[in-house]
């Protein structure tokens, strides 16, 4: 009876792309999780993994701060989630971690060497935190290189060039805010983002798939999303263009704004044969005529397709929530 009227007082949800199906914080660690922090006994994420056994299924938690350095997470066989303290676990805005290293691909020596946070494990999770490479423009410089089947929530990764290296597996972002100009989500893994926010900060294509047989059943779907830039950009930012010769990507149900170009797709490898699709989108930069390189969709592309059958599974309630909501 007393619910009704609290319920009329709560505002209008403003966005149906990032609903906020609650403001529920996290500004103590969950239970059971390991606390890093400027001032806990473990100061940095490499810390903190090195009192985790390997073996075992564990949490850690991440303090309001700035960790700078590169950390690795390989050769862990149970899930491991990092949850980085907010007073908004809905989604990035209210982040407070912040994992930083300002390093390019070629001074690094690889793209993964290059990654501020480089996850090469079967199984993982992670609730908002920031992950940056501040190299900044010029060079390949990765934010996240992520390989195994892995969930990634109210995350903001940010870099100029390749910002998200979706190597290999399967994986799911949610609620998330991603950041860059040149082929900033690229990679071999079969990759469902939805809810998330895509900020283009110079002229350049948002994806580059790596499918190069025409039998990988990889995609990158961007789903219920919205594509922005500055001002300056606009008409300058591709879709995407084919790192390998059977890249395949959908835009579906997402608010293209006016940055993204009338032709939307672009060239890349030689002799490429992508399927670039595009679905039910609107906004300023939504496919007309003009669109070139795109093959028409016959409708939205199911998330099971992508994720495989078991994805609820894996991706736990508050992915999975998000991917359901409007
Ligand atoms: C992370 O791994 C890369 C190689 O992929 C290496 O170059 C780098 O030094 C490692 N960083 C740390 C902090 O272990």
């Amino acid at each position: 009876m007393l619910l009704l009227p609290l319920l009329l007082l709560l505002p209008p949800t403003s966005s149906t792309l990032l609903p906020r199906q609650s403001t529920k914080s996290r500004l103590t660690p969950p239970p059971g999780c390991l606390s890093v922090g400027p001032t806990q006994a473990h100061k940095t994420l490499t810390a903190g993994l090195a009192a985790l056994p390997p073996s075992r299924q564990s949490c850690i938690f991440l303090h309001p701060g700035t960790y700078a350095g590169q950390t690795n997470i390989t050769s862990r066989t149970a899930l491991l989630t990092i949850y980085g303290s907010t007073s908004d676990t809905s989604d990035f805005r209210a982040n407070t971690a912040t994992l930083t290293n300002t390093l390019s691909s070629p001074d690094a020596g690889s793209l993964i060497a290059s990654a501020t946070l480089h996850v090469d494990v079967p199984h993982f999770a992670m609730y908002n935190v920031n992950v940056r490479n501040g190299y900044g423009k010029g060079k390949q410089a990765v934010a996240l290189s992520a390989t195994g089947t892995h969930v990634y929530h109210g995350v903001a990764l940010s870099s100029y060039q390749d910002t998200l290296y979706a190597r290999a597996g399967t994986q799911l972002y949610t609620s998330s805010h991603i950041t860059g100009a040149v082929d900033y989500i690229f990679g071999m893994a079969s990759v469902w983002i939805s809810h998330s926010v895509l900020t283009s900060t110079g002229s350049g294509a948002i994806t580059a798939s790596g499918r190069s047989t025409p039998s990988d059943p990889a995609w990158i779907v961007i789903s219920k999303s919205k594509i922005e830039g500055k001002e300056d950009l606009k008409g300058r930012v591709l879709l995407g263009r084919p790192w390998r010769v059977h890249a395949r990507v959908m835009f579906q149900e997402c608010v293209l704004g006016d940055v993204v170009s009338k032709s939307g797709w672009g060239p890349m490898a030689k002799d490429a044969k992508p399927l670039f699709y595009e679905y039910a989108n609107t906004g300023p930069g939504a496919g007309g005529k003009e669109r070139k390189m795109s093959t028409a969709a016959k409708g939205l592309v199911g998330v099971e397709e992508v994720l495989g059958r078991g994805w609820r599974e894996w991706a736990g309630d508050v992915a999975a929530g998000s991917v359901d909501g409007k």
